[in-house]
């Protein structure tokens, strides 16, 4: 399997959309040969954190998780992340948070994202990108040394069967999804011009996470950029005042437009990175398109309500039974 049908798939699967699942990369774009990934080590936000922040704060509840998983699956979402569509086409298992000490297997990676997490410290929630890359190295060293002390028999754990063999830290697939806790945050705070004066920033942040990890070893990377945080339902709620604000889908403009500024700086950033990290490779993934393309054609898709909670209630507003 190459690439380029990975990510078909990857955005077939998720999106129902796989023609909008663009690969914008521009250059570097030579297949990436096979991908036979051994594992994946992903670093975000609630779009792909598989069970940290439940592990690390609780939440979730009934019926998050009914309807792919049967019960709660440690996801801020009833069904699969687009990173587990992605471990599903690697046929890898889904992927362990690191947060999550209960049945977590991490031979195939580990998962550090963590719901509301940003880029730059002092957001949501104190596991910013810089203390995910940091456990991540803690998780290599010291996986890098249970692994060569433990042997294939033990009959208590830890097991050696749990642990990521040492040398496929360098051949996995090191995923990123985080930003949109940056913007949402910073907007709650400061204006539209200081959260786009402050993007410079937040995306330096970002580059010397990769950094890290390419001097550690890692080199093929996937960055999908930031989605269209102005569709969220919450952000629909706060602006239902303000309809001058909304577009035909009912998404708040100026927090779309800022998410594209945003993506726009990420995309040159990505550029510079492929300069200063000659051997990686680097994947530019515009996930922002696809999930827009969703919610504008969502009739097409199916009967989605794709500006309304699907259950419970947030002060009231727009409860589906
Ligand atoms: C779902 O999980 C809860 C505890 O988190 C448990 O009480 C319940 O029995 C589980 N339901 C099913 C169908 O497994
Ligand atoms: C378990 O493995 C160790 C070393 O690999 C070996 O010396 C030992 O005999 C094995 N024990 C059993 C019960 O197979
Ligand atoms: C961990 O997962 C791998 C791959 O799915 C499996 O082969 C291994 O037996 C598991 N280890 C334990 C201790 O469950």
């Amino acid at each position: 399997m190459n690439c380029r049908r990975l990510i078909y798939v990857f955005g077939c699967l998720n999106l129902l959309v796989a023609y909008t699942f663009i690969e914008v990369s521009g250059e570097n774009n030579a297949p990436l040969g096979t991908c036979n990934f051994p594992a994946i080590y992903n670093f975000g936000d609630s779009n792909s954190d598989t069970g940290a922040a439940f592990a690390a704060f609780t939440g979730m509840q009934h019926p998050y998780g009914i309807s792919f998983f049967g019960n709660i699956s440690g996801r801020a979402s009833d069904g699969r992340l687009i990173v587990d569509f992605l471990t599903e086409e690697l046929k890898l298992p889904y992927l362990s948070a690191y947060l999550n000490s209960v049945g977590s297997n991490y031979s195939h990676g580990a998962n550090f994202a963590v719901g509301g997490s940003s880029i730059c410290p002092g957001g949501y929630n104190q596991f910013h990108l810089g203390l995910q890359v940091a456990q991540f190295l803690h998780f290599k060293s010291h996986t890098n040394i249970l692994f060569n002390q433990l042997s294939d028999n033990e009959t208590e754990p830890p097991f050696k069967s749990s642990l990521p063999r040492p040398e496929d830290f360098s051949k996995a697939l090191y995923t990123f999804d985080i930003g949109q806790n940056d913007l949402a945050f910073g907007l709650q705070h400061n204006s539209m011009e200081k959260v786009i004066k402050l993007s410079p920033e937040i995306l330096s942040q970002f580059f010397k996470a990769v950094q890290i990890l390419y001097n550690e070893g890692a080199r093929v990377f996937w960055i999908h950029n930031t989605g269209p945080s102005g569709c969220l339902p919450i952000s629909y709620i706060y602006n239902v005042p303000n309809k001058e604000n909304l577009d035909a889908n009912g998404c708040v403009k100026p927090q779309n437009e800022l998410a594209h500024e945003f993506n726009r700086q990420l995309k040159e950033q990505v550029v510079q990175m492929r300069t200063k990290l000659p051997l990686a490779r680097i994947k530019y993934v515009d996930v922002y398109t696809a999930k827009y393309e969703l919610i504008t054609n969502a009739r097409n898709h199916g009967d989605l309500q794709v500006l309304e909670f699907c259950c419970g209630s947030y002060y009231g507003y727009n409860i589906v039974s």
